[in-house]
């Protein structure tokens, strides 16, 4: 097979946009993206990856949780700061999807199917790219709330949050962190 360079540009070129335009992103470009993620690599045809399309409304929800972790100050004016910020970090992206990976089988089925789903997630990254729309993994304070779990219903459904995806054309895109050659990671067996 001949190598394809431009997997590997896309593969290097990809940064982590944390700035977004508020340009929607059309349906089809969506679904394009989104269809990337059945691709990945899944042992036994598990297909473990599921994907929620968080909308606005579940979004205020977020915020309002996100907020609510600044402890009950009296101040109001404390609070309305809180919600904010909360806001403005949810509401950053035209695009939130929430991946997830169903929970099925033995602990080793459950590694595999977390290992498939992390590969669907840099599909999903990868395919976005080279639509010119950046993207955002993120595993932070939002992703960890008993709200969070609950507005995907989390246990109901059987799944674990592998996290969110926030999606949309990059207003700036950031210089790439430096990374260690690859060859500090690597070492011979005889
Ligand atoms: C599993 C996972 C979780 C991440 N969670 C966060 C996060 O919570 N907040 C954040 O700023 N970046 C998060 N990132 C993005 C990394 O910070 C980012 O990939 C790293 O800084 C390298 O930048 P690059 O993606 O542009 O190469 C996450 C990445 C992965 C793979």
């Amino acid at each position: 097979m001949i190598p394809n360079p431009t997997i590997v540009t896309a593969i290097q070129s990809r940064r982590t946009i944390k700035e977004f335009r508020s340009d929607p992103v059309p349906e089809e470009t969506l679904w394009r993206i989104l269809d990337a993620a059945r691709w990945a690599p899944n042992h036994r045809l598990t297909e473990p990856w599921r994907i929620a399309m968080i909308g606005m409304q579940s979004r205020e929800t977020l915020a309002d949780a996100l907020a609510n972790l600044t402890e009950s100050s009296q101040d109001p004016s404390v609070m309305a700061k809180a919600k904010e910020g909360a806001r403005k970090k949810v509401m950053s992206s035209p695009v939130l999807l929430a991946v997830t990976c169903r929970l099925a089988g033995n602990r080793a089925q459950q590694v595999e199917d977390l290992a498939a789903v992390c590969a669907a997630v840099q599909n999903l990254q990868l395919a976005a790219w080279s639509e010119g729309i950046g993207t955002h993994w993120n595993t932070g304070k939002v992703t960890r709330l008993p709200e969070t779990s609950a507005l995907l219903e989390l246990s109901e459904r059987g799944e674990q949050l592998v996290g969110f995806l926030y999606l949309g054309y990059p207003a700036q895109v950031p210089e790439a962190p430096k990374r260690q050659p690859i060859q500090d990671f690597v070492r011979n067996l005889p």
